[in-house]
């Protein structure tokens, strides 16, 4: 399934850059430069962002307005950042948050 966000109620989503790469999970993936990082995850078919503490559950795009955090990541190496309020810069790295993550950690000890 691939979707992207084409009209946000709340974010900026039509006046975006140009395509750059990022990479997920050690996958390198297109993305407009300025979108939200979760369009660009949707719009390659990626849905889980986390999982969660206790259950391990996957959790993906719930809210889409950064109030929930079900899409929180770790972004170059900073963790819970909210991936449908936080915009594509060139290069990022972003990796799925296994549960709570305290401290900062670096991006190629998160993929799986
Ligand atoms: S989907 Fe709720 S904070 Fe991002």
């Amino acid at each position: 399934m691939s979707v992207r966000v084409e009209h946000h109620v709340v974010l900026d989503t039509e006046s975006h850059g140009p395509v750059v790469s990022i990479t997920v999970d050690g996958k390198t993936i297109p993305a407009y430069e300025g979108e939200p990082i979760l369009a660009a995850l949707l719009a390659s078919g990626i849905l889980i962002n986390r999982y969660t503490v206790k259950k391990h559950e996957p959790r993906g795009l719930f809210c889409g307005i950064g109030q929930c955090t079900d899409c929180a990541m770790i972004v170059d190496g900073i963790p819970n950042v909210r991936t449908c309020i936080t915009p594509v810069r060139a290069g990022m790295v972003v990796c799925t948050q296994d549960g709570l993550v305290e401290k900062k950690v670096q991006p190629s000890q998160e993929w799986r």
